[in-house]
């Protein structure tokens, strides 16, 4: 067996503790020896064995059955996938959609082998600004990676998580996080399930080396093009002396990566079998395109899910319609934040699942979800309020 040696200063601590972090109840050495040797070459399973020993209790504990689990000062390491904190509030059923309160890697864990026929998500892009310190800086206005935008033609912005600030160790903890999501993922899925992640221009290409690295099949990226209010800036303190610089492009589109659980045989034979494989067309004359035109989730549709990461209803429509070529199946989201993928999903007509780990966010979309459903996007009532006669489109043409 070759043992190649040149490891980072710290490589094998931190891949231990970041499988760890997905592994609230404990792992046995077996176990951490798989993982790590999957996330890094050549290290010696005797090592990581001498690595636990040495580092109990400082940064591991001895638990029952020979597992070792992360001390508990790190567990509450303020990043998310980490356990939620407090009670766990009961799933609910709202339309076709089950709401779950719980860890998504926890959930994952659990999950019945092929039973997920999609995944449409919008995870947070840097992994901690949803941690619980992250979002306690929000939700008081200290800002924190929360940048609050300067008003603009007097309208009052959202505030925007800042991934310019993201360090090596950081990319190296949303690579990892999503190595260790993408493994927990696969077997849920079945053979031919579209996994539709939401990303970022500056992070996106950490998440998909991940999901390719896990063993999911990359498929492309569907381009949301939409006017955000990243980069273009002059450079701050001296937008004078550099009137005609922008420090960064005016971002005008949002990745959207497109994987796939490899299929079985022929995608006829995968469709006929799990019904999953390919994306639905819009209509006969019209394929499943790459490029959709949206607008910035609207005030009306903000003030129905005041997430602060609200996408709109008028394009996740379309994307979750598309992942069910067939459209038959289960949609999940692990990051369901507002519910507003499970509202487009039950706005289309299928089954989905979501799962909030934040307690709030969970409460948020209990009530969020039976309102998007029925809103009509574009317009300033809802389906449940327009009389039965001329119905509107869910799909209106929205504005690039
Ligand atoms: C970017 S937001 C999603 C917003 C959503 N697209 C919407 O329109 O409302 C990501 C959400 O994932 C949740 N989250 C973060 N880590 C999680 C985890 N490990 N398990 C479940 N939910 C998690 C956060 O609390 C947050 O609400």
């Amino acid at each position: 067996m070759r043992f190649p040696n040149k490891k980072r200063p710290g490589e094998v601590r931190d891949a231990i503790v970041n499988y760890l972090r997905t592994r609230p109840d404990g792992a046995t050495v077996r176990q951490i020896q798989a993982e790590v040797a999957a996330r890094l070459d050549g290290v010696p399973p005797s090592s990581i064995r001498s690595y636990l020993r040495l580092n109990t209790p400082t940064l591991f504990a001895r638990m029952e059955r020979a597992q070792y689990a992360l001390n508990e000062s790190l567990r509450g390491h303020p990043r998310p996938g980490s356990e939620t904190a407090g009670k766990t509030l009961a799933p609910v059923e709202l339309g076709n959609a089950m709401l779950v309160h719980e860890d998504c890697l926890k959930w994952l864990r659990a999950r019945e082998p092929a039973s997920i026929h999609a995944v449409v998500t919008d995870p947070p892009y840097g992994m901690f600004e949803y941690s619980d310190e992250q979002q306690e800086k929000l939700r008081s206005g200290k800002g924190g990676v929360w940048r609050i935008p300067p008003s603009f033609d007097g309208v009052k912005r959202s505030p925007l998580p800042r991934f310019t600030v993201l360090t090596p160790g950081d990319l190296r903890y949303l690579e990892e996080y999503f190595f260790d999501w993408a493994r927990l993922l696969a077997p849920a899925l079945v053979p031919g399930a579209n996994v539709l992640v939401a990303s970022n221009p500056l992070l996106s290409h950490v998440v998909s080396g991940s999901l390719a690295r896990a063993g999911l099949e990359r498929r492309g990226e569907i381009v949301r093009l939409v006017m955000t209010m990243r980069g273009g800036d002059r450079p701050k303190h001296a937008h004078r002396e550099f009137d005609m610089v922008s420090v960064m492009p005016r971002s005008m589109w949002e990745p959207w990566l497109a994987f796939r659980k490899p299929i079985e045989g022929r995608v006829q034979d995968n469709l006929r079998k799990w019904k999953t494989g390919g994306f639905r067309r819009p209509s006969s004359e019209k394929p499943f395109g790459d490029v959709i035109a949206s607008a910035p989730t609207r005030k009306q549709e903000r003030a129905l899910a005041p997430h602060p990461s609200l996408k709109p209803q008028a394009f996740l429509r379309q994307i979750v319609r598309g992942v069910l070529p067939l459209g038959e199946g289960v949609v999940l989201d692990p990051f369901a934040g507002s519910g507003s993928t499970l509202a487009a999903a039950n706005a289309v007509g299928y089954k989905s699942i979501g799962i909030e780990k934040d307690t709030r966010y969970f409460e948020l979309a209990r009530i969020a979800i039976p309102r998007l459903t029925h809103l009509i996007p574009g317009a300033t009532r809802t389906r449940r309020d327009k009389s039965s006669s001329g119905e509107a489109s869910l799909f209106p043409s929205c504005e690039a």
